[in-house]
C-alpha cells in the first residue's frame, strides 16, 4: 500500500546527543504536540561503515568526511566501548515534515545556530577543529546532535537507506514496495542468485522490499545502470548483524 501524499523525513539522534542524554529533549522538541508530526518507524542502529558512507555520500572527498564517518559510527564519542556506539533513527510523518524538523533542528553549524536561532536543537552542539599529522588545523567537524533530511527527495533516499519496508507498519508506508521474485545474495560487491560461501541473503522470494531496491539488484545482475547504488540497497540488511568494532 502506498500513500504518496504523506510527507515524511528521517531524523537521526547522533552519538553526541546520546552521550549527553538529550534523547528525551529531542523527542519532546519534535513531539506531535509541537510539530503535528507522528513517528512511523524507529530503530537503534550500530552504524556500519557502508551505511555511514552511503548516508553521507554527497560529502565524499571533503576534508571533514573521514571524521564525519567516525562521528556517525560512534567512534568519536565512544572510542573504547564499541558496544555503546549507536544512533537512534526515526521516521516522522505529517504535513511539512521536512521543513518543520529542519527548522527545529536549526543551522548546520552550532555557532551559527546559536547566533541565528538560539533555542534550536543544534545550538547545543559544538565545533571541533580537525588537524593533520603535523598538528595543523585543516578544517572542522560539526557535532550538531541531530540529522534531519533537507528535502523530500533526500528523505526518500535516506528512509529507504536506513529502514526496510517491514520496519514501518504497512498502512502508513509511503514508498512503493514489491515482493522479491527470487533469492539475492551479497558478497564483496557482487550479487548472486544462489548461495555462495560467505555471502549474506539480502532478499528471499516473497520478501517485501523497496521497489527501487529490487530494480537495483535486477539492474546489477544485468550489468545495466542502477537507480540506486548497490551499497545503498545492501547496507540496511547489514544493520545490527554484527558489532562494528573495527
Ligand atoms: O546536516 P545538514 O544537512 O544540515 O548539513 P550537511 O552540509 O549535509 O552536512 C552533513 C553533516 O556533516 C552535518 O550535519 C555536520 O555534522 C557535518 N559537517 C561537518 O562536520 N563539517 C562541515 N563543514 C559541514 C558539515
Ligand atoms: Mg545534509
Amino acid at each position: 500500500m502506498t500513500n504518496i501524499n504523506l510527507d515524511q523525513t528521517l531524523v537521526l539522534i547522533k552519538p553526541d546527543a546520546l552521550i549527553l542524554s538529550l534523547t528525551g529533549y529531542v523527542l519532546t522538541q519534535l513531539s506531535e504536540f509541537h510539530t503535528g508530526l507522528r513517528i512511523a518507524g524507529t530503530k537503534v542502529v550500530n552504524v556500519n561503515r557502508m551505511l555511514a558512507e552511503e548516508h553521507y555520500a554527497e560529502h565524499r572527498g571533503k576534508v571533514f568526511y573521514p571524521s564525519l564517518l567516525e562521528y556517525i559510527m560512534g567512534k568519536i564519542h565512544y572510542p573504547n566501548v564499541p558496544s555503546k556506539r549507536r544512533v537512534k533513527a526515526i521516521v516522522y510523518q505529517g504535513p511539512g515534515a521536512v521543513e518543520k524538523i529542519r527548522g527545529i533542528a536549526g543551522p548546520t553549524n552550532p555557532h551559527n545556530a546559536r547566533d541565528q536561532k538560539p533555542g534550536c536543537i543544534r545550538s547545543l552542539g559544538t565545533v571541533i577543529p580537525l588537524k593533520n599529522e603535523k598538528g595543523e588545523i585543516i578544517g572542522e567537524r560539526m557535532d550538531n546532535l541531530v540529522h534531519a533530511s533537507a528535502t523530500k527527495e533526500e528523505a526518500e533516499r535516506e528512509i529507504k537507506l536506513w529502514f526496510r519496508p517491514n520496519d514501518i507498519p504497512p498502512g502508513i508506508r509511503v514508498y512503493a514496495t514489491q515482493q522479491s521474485d527470487g533469492h539475492f545474495y551479497y558478497k564483496e560487491d557482487r550479487i548472486y542468485t544462489t548461495y555462495v560461501a560467505g555471502s549474506i541473503c539480502v532478499f528471499a522470494p516473497g520478501d517485501i522490499v523497496w521497489e527501487t531496491d529490487l530494480q537495483t539488484l535486477h539492474a546489477v545482475q544485468q550489468n545495466k545502470p542502477t537507480p540506486c547504488s548497490l551499497h545503498s540497497v545492501v547496507a540496511k540488511y547489514l544493520i545490527n548483524e554484527k558489532c562494528e568494532d573495527d
